[in-house]
């Protein structure tokens, strides 16, 4: 629906342009710069308004609750207000972000009271509806703050096996230091606020270790939190991220989102609330500006954006059949210390083929050719049935649903998209304004499908930026920030 509006809308202007056109090259010109600006997909294009949206959410393992950590409610929370007369409005109340299972609000059903997935589900809908805006025809809610722990307790059968039900089972492969291991962190809200230099102010914090004295310091907890700050008029949001692991909570990630506004972000199976009020196809840049302080360790995989979506193995959207729906991600990490797992030797973790710029396919076994060093690690979804081998197939747990996942690294190839071409670029001490062509890069990606099916849209349902650490030896710290966010539709 979004759509087909950006459409008309760039009908009209294209029709301005050539009534423009021969009258004035220059007033053509800034028609057409103008046109150019409203094809924005973001509600908040540049992280720019006053009156902030930003949202909390907390995922397990495969991206549920399964249970509430005691007197937090349910990890969905927001901070959302309006500025009028240097007054901030707020739209939700702390009794709102504390509402968990057993607790009624407007809307809720009935199966979902008891329910702690069910609840997170409705509790995020019903924050949208306080928090959305709808200034024209395109409403739009929140910025999500995505915080997971990648514990896994095999014993519980929480967790499906690319969506089907499994029963307990013991194995050494996942995090988990027994029992209560994926439990859901305490959460600190401070409700933004106006201070007396013109700066707002305001912050989400929190740990995964429910037994731990706080005052005492972070030594040897795990620990997370994001203050946002803006001067009142002017300039961009500024969001700071902080990420510690513990040694009970070594796999843990923190994405600040741009979800879409309705349908399934990448990695929902359920309706989602967001930002991307246009769903960007192929035509779209990520304009961003990121400076990382601290990088988390080696096994800190920060993306430089993340996009995720979702569609069935025969091209067609998903429907919610966790069985045949299948998340879709690409990602590069610009953490220079991750090695490149792809090589002419490990063709298992390399897609089939990568496609150049000017659409020239390079199959993974022309080793004179091949980029393999662009390629941290390919793996197919564990549902798919006509898979080339070598394979691998992803984590068949750690989604509701089965995956796929193409990670890329700095490379010269991805030049021609803004991407980072060396590595250490956008690391530690090279804080940088990045304009990705990702719209151009995902759509040579190779992404897996059935044979003689006709090709997937590759519609893009979540982008976000910030890092995975993955199952770190030591208490690492990841610290970095993240301002002037923006989709352009191309
Ligand atoms: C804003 O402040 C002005 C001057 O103090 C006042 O006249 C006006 O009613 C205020 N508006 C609102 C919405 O409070
Ligand atoms: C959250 O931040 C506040 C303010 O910086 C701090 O006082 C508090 O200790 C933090 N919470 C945790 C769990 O560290
Ligand atoms: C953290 O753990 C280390 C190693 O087990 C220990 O030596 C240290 O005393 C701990 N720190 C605190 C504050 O508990
Ligand atoms: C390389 O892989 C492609 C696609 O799988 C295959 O058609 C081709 O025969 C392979 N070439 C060699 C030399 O193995």
């Amino acid at each position: 629906m979004g759509k087909a509006m950006e459409k008309n809308l760039v009908v009209i202007f294209v029709w301005v342009n050539l009534l423009l056109w021969g009258v004035s090259g220059r007033i053509e010109k800034i028609e057409r710069k103008t046109a150019e600006k409203e094809v924005l997909a973001v509600g908040d294009p540049g992280m720019k308004r006053d009156g902030l949206r930003v949202a909390f959410e907390a995922w397990n393992f495969c991206n549920e609750v399964a249970y509430e950590a005691p007197g937090m409610g349910s990890p969905r929370a927001a901070d959302c207000f309006d500025v009028a007369n240097s007054t901030l409005i707020h739209k939700v109340s702390e009794a709102d972000n504390r509402l968990g299972i057993g607790k009624t609000f407007k809307g809720l059903s009935v199966d979902a009271l008891h329910n702690p997935d069910l609840y997170a589900v409705e509790k995020e809908l019903y924050l949208g509806s306080l928090c959305e805006v709808s200034e024209n025809s395109n409403p739009w809610q929140f910025w999500m703050v995505m915080l997971k722990n990648g514990n896994l307790d095999t014993r519980t059968s929480w967790c499906p096996e690319n969506g089907k039900f499994v029963p307990p089972f013991t194995t050494t492969r996942f995090p988990c230091f027994g029992e209560g291991c994926m439990n859901q962190p305490t959460f600190n809200h401070q409700p933004t606020q106006l201070l007396a230099d013109g700066t707002m102010r305001g912050w989400f914090n929190g740990t995964y270790d429910l037994d731990a004295d706080i005052d005492q310091g972070l030594d040897n907890i795990s620990f997370y939190e994001v203050v946002w700050e803006k001067k009142l008029g002017s300039g961009s949001w500024i969001f700071k991220h902080k990420l510690k692991t513990s040694k009970k909570y070594p796999w843990l990630m923190l994405y600040l989102r741009a979800d879409a506004t309705k349908g399934f972000s990448g990695g929902y199976h359920y309706e989602t609330r967001g930002m991307l009020n246009t769903l960007p196809e192929s035509n779209f840049k990520v304009r961003i500006t990121l400076d990382v302080k601290k990088g988390g360790g080696p096994k800190s995989q920060f993306y430089l954006v993340d996009i995720g979506s979702c569609w069935k193995n025969n091209g067609k959207p998903c429907d919610g059949d966790v069985l045949t729906d299948v998340t879709r991600y690409s990602e590069m990490i610009i953490n220079p210390d991750i090695e490149d797992w792809c090589s002419p030797t490990g063709l298992s973790n390399c897609p089939p083929y990568h496609i150049t710029p000017d659409n020239k396919k390079i199959y993974r076994n022309d080793t004179a050719n091949f980029p393999y060093a662009a390629y941290h690690y390919y793996c197919a979804p564990g549902n798919a049935k006509h898979l080339e081998e070598p394979v691998s197939t992803c984590d068949p747990y750690s989604n509701p649903q089965a995956q796929e996942i193409v990670q890329l690294l700095p490379h010269p190839i991805w030049g021609e998209y803004g991407y980072p071409t060396e590595k250490g670029q956008g690391w530690v001490g090279d804080p940088k304004t990045w304009v990705l062509d990702t719209g151009g890069l995902a759509s040579r990606l190779y992404f897996y499908q059935d044979p003689n099916t006709p090709p997937a849209k590759r519609i893009w349902t979540s982008i976000d930026v910030g890092t995975e650490i993955f199952v770190s030896d030591k208490d690492e710290v990841a610290e970095w920030t993240l301002s002037d966010f923006d989709v352009i539709l191309t």
